[in-house]
């Protein structure tokens, strides 16, 4: 995490360091500059909008961004009106992309109304260069492109798109090196993702994130220690470690250490009252990691562990390197030492060859497994994955057919689990005053669930004993049980 630099002293007329993050402060100052003088000039503050699309890692990204901006001397604003307007995309399926291209056609319009607007696009959707080639002749008011490895320049960038007439573009194909130390704007003031490793390396057969955030990067513990450490001090109650497949973490580590290593580390954090993590990788979950969490005080009693499909010839086809055998065994393990753990997961449907039989194992899998919630994909084509160019695409029809069955399947065990806790009391970090009514808090279980419950704003950031007095389907109303617990 960054500690206030005063970028008022950095001298902008000499060169730019060569270090970072020493680097990006000079530059945070020289777009400083341009912002102080572009508010005077037009006798009003600069606003800019991040616009989030996709996963928590990419909601993370965002938050750094919004510090850079923020540090810049923009004022942050949540519409797309704004003088600066950065869109973070992912790719992960195909209306991801979709979704962002027809955003775009509405940012050209503001920026016919306002042509000192910039617009920055950025995330996994620009590591794709067929994406960049696209929208270099199709949407060629877009000022400025980069990509997952270099967000850390961000200040950099503008500063370059700033003076140049053209379109800016810098996407680098590996990471090269992780930058500490830069401003961040947390969404929330009491909970925070904290990255521990960049990148995959297992390259499931359908999916396009091991070429769009390359490889696995494993952050060192001192440094997420650290990071963790200030966070507390600034009052985060709760963190998510976030990493593509945390169960690897570590092994390419000058000194490796193990996630459950590093779990146990975290853990020792005064001021952390909640851990979580995501995502786990079936192939990689360790005994080790299921002791640590059973004697853990803090770490919540949730795992993510996307299953994606029941078969195990589909698995094999998804290379996903475990069989429904082993996707089970592994689901017994964990009930059976943690009881009260709530177990989610991500499933896809419609993945190249998959029948009718393979897709009544995916069935058998969730009946048997009986998730939570489960987050539930039609499979969508990645160019340059192995997957698309399997034979045996599935129609859109059947896919759709088989992903509503398992949807009802997946809900109706959900509402079961949900409603198996009503009468239980239990601790609820308060989060956000509710939408609806105002008298009404709105927080989370340690499993993730929503619990409304009466409660003022200064309640607010802190854990609460609440008792789930009534479950209305995939939340609970509750009643307050005084003190902190
Ligand atoms: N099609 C559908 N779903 C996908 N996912 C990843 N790639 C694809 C794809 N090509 C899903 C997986 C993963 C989640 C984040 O997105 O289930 O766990
Ligand atoms: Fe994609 Fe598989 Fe890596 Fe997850 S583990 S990001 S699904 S390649």
């Amino acid at each position: 995490m960054y500690n206030e630099i005063d970028l008022d002293i950095i001298d902008i007329n000499s060169e730019p360091p060569a270090e970072e993050p020493g680097r990006q402060y000079y530059f945070m100052a020289k777009c400083r500059r341009y912002v102080k003088a572009e508010s005077e000039r037009l006798g009003r503050p600069l606003t800019a909008a991040v616009v989030t699309f996709g996963c928590q890692m990419n909601a993370r990204d965002s938050e750094k961004l919004a510090g850079i901006l923020e540090e810049i001397g923009y004022v942050r604003t949540d519409t797309e009106d704004a003088d600066l307007v950065i869109y973070n995309t992912c790719t992960v399926r195909e209306n991801a992309n979709n979704k962002v291209y027809g955003r775009l056609g509405g940012l050209q319009h503001r920026k016919k109304k306002n042509p000192h607007m910039r617009i920055a696009l950025c995330g996994c959707m620009m590591q794709e260069p067929s994406v960049v080639e696209k929208i270099r002749e199709s949407y060629r008011f877009v000022d400025l492109i980069f990509g997952t490895h270099n967000i850390y320049k961000f200040a950099e960038l503008l500063d370059a798109a700033g003076d140049s007439d053209s379109m800016v573009t810098d996407i680098w194909e590996e990471g090269r090196q992780i930058v500490e130390e830069l401003p961040s704007d947390r969404k929330y003031s009491f909970k925070s993702g904290v990255n521990i490793m960049y990148g995959c390396n297992n390259f499931c057969s359908y999916c396009i994130v091991p070429y769009v955030r390359g490889r696995e990067r494993s952050r060192e513990p001192d440094d997420i220690i650290r990071e963790i450490r200030r966070l507390a001090a600034d009052g985060v109650v709760e963190i998510m470690l976030l990493g593509q497949n945390v169960n690897s973490y570590g092994k390419n580590l000058k000194d490796p250490l193990s996630f459950a290593a590093l779990l146990e580390k975290i853990e020792q954090i005064e001021g952390i009252g909640r851990i979580r993590f995501m995502t786990s990788h079936p192939k990689d979950l360790s005994d080790e990691l299921i002791g640590v969490m059973q004697r853990s005080e803090k770490i919540c009693r949730h795992l993510h562990l996307p299953l994606q499909s029941g078969s195990s010839r589909i698995l094999k086809k998804m290379n996903r390197r475990y069989d429904k055998a082993h996707y089970l065994a592994l689901v017994d393990k964990l009930r059976a030492a943690m009881p009260d753990l709530a177990l989610t997961t991500d499933i896809i449907v419609g993945f190249p060859g998959e029948t009718e039989e393979d897709f009544m194992e995916t069935m058998d899998v969730v009946r048997k497994a009986r998730f939570d919630s489960a987050f539930t994909f039609l499979y969508s084509k990645r160019t340059g994955t192995p997957a698309a160019v399997m034979e045996e695409q599935i129609p859109q029809e059947i896919a759709k057919e088989r992903f509503d069955r398992l949807l009802r399947e997946v809900q109706k065990i959900a509402a079961e689990k949900s409603a198996a806790l009503t009468g239980l009391t239990l601790p609820v970090l308060a989060e956000q005053i509710n939408e609806q009514d105002q008298s009404l808090l709105t927080g989370r279980l340690g499993n993730n669930s929503v619990v409304h419950f009466p409660g003022t704003a200064d309640m607010i950031g802190k854990i609460w004993d609440v008792e789930l007095a009534e479950c209305r389907g995939f939340y609970y109303l509750g009643r307050r049980k005084d003190g902190l617990s």
